[in-house]
């Protein structure tokens, strides 16, 4: 694992191309006809933040973004694999595009991101979708303006999984969905394998980028007046050990929050073997950092991490909770959890329970197993019939939600500082945002307060939000 071949290269090497697309796309604005492009996307924070940066390379090859995919003369859809749902939805919603493609026929239309990471899953494609243009996997995203200009150009088809590449691109250009809230990639990959998780297989082998460049990037998004700023890695604590320098994620931490501003830096996923508790006192020192933690824990049985590969048990992960409350004790906690690994008994089931009571967490992240062909749980014997997944999935959101439920309570009469997210979806009446615990709030204001940060006094909560008045 130490050995990686990792190289950092500039994204300038793509200038060429945009360049030649760009010459294509004005030439058609010349002519009347603007040429629009659709991104779509699937999976999670790491594959949101991957398709702001295809939408950003496709903003500079003089593409205009739109929402629609009947709009677009180019559509990229950025794929998940983490679950076998995500996987046959992405290929159902792809495969809708070929009536899109008959009606147009100029119209291209690419697949990305960690379904077609693989070599199989990119064969499929190019012999079972022939309306398909182009593939690429996630460690080809900084090749995009080749690909696409190759498919316009030359009128062929490109097949480009992932294979060896562990190459870290700087200088991707980036359109991001908000004025105020930004991801930013620490690192890539994942080294961990765990038994059921199809992610390492996808996104390769963990490389981290060198700490200059994320200051660099997080100092212009403050200096920008971006608020909050998620730091993403499939495992954030291993951040920086390829380098021969030494700075970890605590260190980066540190040397991020020196940058002045009115912000807060959040971070995900961080695995337990790996959190230190020199993270924890980081954290707890400086005010920038939200007062937010989550710490995957996927099963409250040690017999069941063991089996997960997970390399820590539950005396470890306790210890580590404990310590977190000891220095912070407004922090809030959410963790992930997998029910009905192969194998996972009533006994293993109620293990998980009494972890979720015992730990009361703010939040829990619930996931049905999903058996990934090629990952070592999907060749376990004693897979759990559906059924019996399902009733325990039901119960343990039941566990969850009074305890929930009872935190929030805890906030009434409180007042917390929210960054306001603008109107509500689900009650458009209410402005939303989230408090430094990343829980939801709810409360009556002007819309022009989105994107800034305001203080709340909770008046009501629920297990899934807290309402509030605006104070001041
Ligand atoms: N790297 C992160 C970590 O370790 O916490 C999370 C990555 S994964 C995208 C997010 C969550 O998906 C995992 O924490 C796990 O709970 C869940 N997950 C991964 N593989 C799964 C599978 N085969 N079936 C069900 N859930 C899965
Ligand atoms: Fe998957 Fe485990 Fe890596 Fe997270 S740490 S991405 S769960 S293999
Ligand atoms: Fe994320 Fe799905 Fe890939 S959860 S890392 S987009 S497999």
């Amino acid at each position: 694992m130490s050995s990686i071949n990792l190289t950092h290269t500039d994204f300038s090497q793509q200038s060429g191309y945009i360049k030649k697309i760009r010459e294509i796309i004005n030439a058609d604005l010349a002519a009347g006809k603007r040429r629009n492009a659709c991104v779509v996307t699937y999976g999670c924070q790491q594959n949101e933040a991957d398709s702001e940066r295809i939408a950003g390379m496709l903003c500079e090859m003089g593409y205009t973004l739109v929402k629609t995919e009947a709009d677009a003369d180019i559509i990229v859809v950025n794929t998940c694999a983490v679950r076998d749902h995500a996987e046959k939805r992405a290929l159902s919603i792809t495969g809708g595009y070929k009536h899109l493609k008959e009606n147009n026929p100029d119209l291209i239309i690419g697949v990305g991101g960690c379904m077609v990471s693989k070599e199989d899953m990119s064969e499929k494609i190019k012999h079972s979708y022939p309306y398909i243009d182009f593939v690429f996997g996630t460690g080809k995203l900084h090749s995009l303006p080749q690909i696409i200009h190759t498919v316009m150009d030359k009128d062929r088809r490109v097949f480009a999984p992932n294979g060896d590449d562990l190459t870290v691109a700087e200088g991707v250009p980036v359109s991001r969905e908000s004025s105020y809230r930004a991801w930013v990639s620490i690192m890539y990959g994942c080294n961990n394998f765990c038994t059921y998780c199809i992610v390492p297989y996808v996104r390769g082998r963990e490389r981290s980028r060198r700490p200059e460049d994320i200051i660099d990037e997080v100092r212009g998004l403050v200096a920008s007046g971006y608020k909050e700023i998620t730091l993403l890695g499939q495992n954030v604590n291993s951040y920086g050990k390829e380098f021969r320098e030494e700075c970890d994620f605590a260190d980066l931490i540190e040397r991020i929050c020196e940058i002045d501003g009115d912000y807060i830096i959040r971070f995900m996923s961080s695995h337990p073997k790996d959190a230190t508790k020199k993270l924890i006192d980081t954290m707890a020192k400086n005010k920038h950092v939200a007062r937010q933690f989550h710490l995957p824990l996927q099963s409250g049985s040690d017999a069941l991490l063991k089996k997960m590969n997970r390399r820590y048990d539950m005396a470890q992960y306790t210890e580590l909770i404990d310590y977190m409350r000891e220095k912070m004790p407004d922090i809030a906690i959410s963790t992930d959890f997998i029910v009905g690994f192969p194998g996972e008994t009533e006994e293993d089931f109620s293990a998980t329970l009494d972890a979720v009571k015992k730990i009361r967490y703010d939040m829990l992240f619930t996931f049905i197993y999903s058996k990934r062909t090629g990952t070592p749980a999907a060749a376990m014997e004693d897979q759990i019939p559906d059924d019996i997944k399902s009733e325990r999935f039901s119960r343990l959101l039941s566990a969850q939600e009074p305890i929930a439920e009872e935190i929030n309570k805890t906030y009434i009469g409180k007042t917390v500082r929210v960054l306001c997210e603008g109107e509500s979806k689900n009650n458009p009446d209410k402005l939303t945002g989230r408090n430094d615990g990343n829980k939801i709030v709810l409360f009556d204001g002007d819309k022009s307060l989105e994107g800034k940060f305001v203080n709340v006094k909770i008046t009501d909560a629920a297990a899934f939000a807290l309402y509030g008045e605006i104070e001041g």
